[in-house]
């Protein structure tokens, strides 16, 4: 994967950093500023930063983010890109690992999450999972914990997911979103984030 100037700023509107991983791992531009719409007025959780372009996404619509991530290098590299975008003093960089106590107890309050866990394909038979997954962190545990904080979340989660494994998850809207005819991931909307309860699309 590429993470030179032209295919970044196709990717993510403007010149930002990023390496092969952060380029790879970064939500495309054209999704992000619909789903942060729904953070309108809001303040907001992230986890994970990546080099932050779900970030900026936010930082333009919500009142405040608290960001975590635990590789310094990509916090580094976000940390670059909210200044590039003006959003310095609307974000809050955190460096940790989420599922540490500590470390969401110590954030500044919040009243809505946005979640976004490596999905890092590590095989050609990698199987993409909800419950029990490989991912950085655990989609599910993640989500649980957040949700024992807020009912307000949005979570991704990779496309090719056999949507049986959502079932007995509190009542949400299930977002496919699609760049031309490819669907590129799911985003689960819960409680006042969702607009309706069942299935939708985002197509760009
Ligand atoms: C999918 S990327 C986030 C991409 C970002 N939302 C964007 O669009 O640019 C996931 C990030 O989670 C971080 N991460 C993995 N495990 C973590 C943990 N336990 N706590 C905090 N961050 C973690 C990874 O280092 C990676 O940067």
């Amino acid at each position: 994967m590429s993470s030179n100037r032209r295919d970044i700023r196709a990717k993510f509107g403007d010149d930002y950093v990023a390496n092969s991983r952060t380029y790879t791992m970064g939500i495309n531009y054209r999704f992000t500023r619909y789903i942060a719409k729904r953070f309108n007025g809001r303040r907001v959780l992230e986890t994970c930063t990546g080099a932050g372009f779900t970030t900026i996404a936010l930082a333009r619509e919500a009142i405040h983010v608290v960001t975590v991530e635990i590789d310094p290098v990509h916090q580094e590299q976000a940390r670059q890109n909210v200044e590039k975008a003006g959003l310095l003093d609307k974000v809050t960089f955190v460096a940790g690992d989420v599922l540490d106590n500590d470390i969401l107890n110590g954030c500044p309050p919040f009243d809505s999450a946005f979640l976004d866990p490596d999905w890092a394909v590590n095989s050609p038979k990698h199987i993409y999972r909800f419950r029990y997954s490989n991912t950085q962190p655990p989609a599910d545990t993640l989500l649980e914990i957040v949700l024992g904080m807020t009912s307000d979340v949005a979570i991704i989660l990779p496309p090719l997911l056999d949507t049986r494994e959502l079932e007995g998850l509190p009542r949400h809207e299930r977002q496919a979103l699609y760049l031309g005819e490819s669907q590129e991931l799911y985003c689960l909307y819960f409680d006042s984030l969702a607009r309706s309860h069942g299935t939708t699309e985002l197509r760009q």
